[in-house]
């Protein structure tokens, strides 16, 4: 459907494959890594985000649903597709068929799998080391190294954990390092079947990056240890204090509908939560809890006008917010039958054309969430651009 919004997520892919190049450079040459592009690619676009990144020579890319996969496969993308969620038995025949690389967590996985009948199929197997989420128990090692010597049908080609906390892996006694020890037990008992080792996710890789900087040796983070970037490739930090070298990939962004005065005293939106205290501006964005953008930043985001923050005022609606535009108006000195709100820009989230940028940890911070939120939270409504420029792509 051809949209008629001015409302719009613009995806700039330049920034994806910066981030893509930077988050690459911080892990050894060899090692296994896997951008990875579940949930719509974080609210970015999964195939575009998949085209874009295979572009540039990604060989693997990781989801959560068998779903995720079959959209990238029916887009004809030829990666190496990691299916990280657990999956029915009845899901094993697709999974083969369509040759996406199950990272298995349950033995009736293997099981599904080994009974298609394939032979020397590839799979990962996950260990649980901390997490208690998925992966098999660390003390089913042997029963594990016993049935992939004795399987004809499933070749094991990796072995990964997951970290619950990668803030503090710069810390020799820190949790990570904690779980990478139980890891590298396991790891080393696989080293004969040649297989990769994956484990840090966006703020393992980017401690990682410091870890190897500062000379730091510890066995448990060898070069070849893999990662699965996820939010750092869409330009958000996974931590507080993590690198500034990432750059936001979505721009949300919309005109307004409407400017109008309103004389101290009257209220705003549903119920009048705000009131405005003087006589005022005010401009409407078609823009709601309806696209994703949370009822919660009632009386709380700012947004970016003319390069100047404006403040969301009242409630937030299903298609629409309120901003209160007259320290704006004061500052730049505008006289308001001259402006045609049609054509003035609000950028919600991301970068306006002064390089001015409002980042997703700060939105999601003022409303007690995390970046991972906000951008898969954007919804369908609002179509996704994407902006590529960088050359033979
Ligand atoms: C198994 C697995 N690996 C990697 C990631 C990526 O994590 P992040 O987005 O923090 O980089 C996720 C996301 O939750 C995940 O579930």
């Amino acid at each position: 459907v051809t949209s008629h919004r001015a409302t719009v997520a613009e995806i700039n892919l330049n920034n994806l494959i910066d981030n893509y190049r930077y988050l690459k450079s911080c892990l050894g040459e060899k090692s296994f890594f896997c951008p990875m592009i579940k949930a719509n690619a974080y609210g970015h676009g999964a195939v575009a985000v998949a085209k874009a990144l295979t572009s540039v020579g990604a060989e693997n890319l990781g989801v959560a649903l068998l779903e995720e996969a079959l959209e990238l496969r029916q887009a004809g993308i030829k990666a190496n597709i990691f299916l990280f969620g657990v999956f029915a038995s009845e899901a094993a025949k697709v999974i083969i068929e369509n040759q996406i690389t199950p990272v298995v967590s349950e033995w009736h996985q293997l099981d599904s799998l080994a009974s298609v009948g394939k032979s020397g199929y590839p799979v990962h197997i996950k260990f649980d080391t901390g997490m208690h989420r998925l992966g098999f128990s660390p003390d089913q090692t042997e029963e594990l190294i016993e049935f992939f010597s004795r399987s004809n049908a499933l070749t094991l080609k990796g072995v990964c954990t997951h970290l619950f906390l990668s803030d503090d892996l710069l810390e020799p006694t820190g949790t990570a390092m904690k779980q990478l020890s139980i890891f590298e037990k396991i790891w080393l008992r696989f080293a004969p079947f040649d297989v990769q080792v994956h484990a840090l996710n966006s703020g393992g890789i980017i401690n990682a990056l410091k870890f190897h900087r500062e000379g730091k040796i510890h066995s448990s983070l060898p070069a070849y240890l893999g990662g699965r970037p996820g939010i750092s490739l869409y330009g958000a930090n996974p931590f507080e204090g993590a690198s500034n070298s990432l750059k936001p990939v979505m721009t949300i962004k919309s005109n307004l509908v409407k400017i109008q005065r309103i004389k101290a005293g009257e209220g705003v939106s549903y119920g009048h939560r705000w009131t405005a205290s003087r006589d005022s501006f005010i401009g409407v964005v078609p823009i709601g809890y309806g696209d994703g953008f949370h009822r919660a930043h009632s009386n709380k985001a700012q947004l970016l006008w003319r390069g100047q923050k404006v403040s969301v005022i009242g409630t937030v609606c299903m298609d629409y917010l309120i901003v209160d535009l007259t320290s704006a108006f004061e500052g730049l000195k505008l006289i308001a039958d001259k402006i045609d709100p049609l054509h003035e820009e609000v950028v919600l989230l991301g970068q306006d054309k002064d390089g001015n940028v409002l980042r997703a940890e700060d939105l999601g911070h003022a409303i007690g969430t995390i970046p991972y939120e906000i951008f898969t939270n954007v919804g369908s409504r609002v179509p996704r651009e994407y902006i590529m420029t960088e050359k033979g792509i």
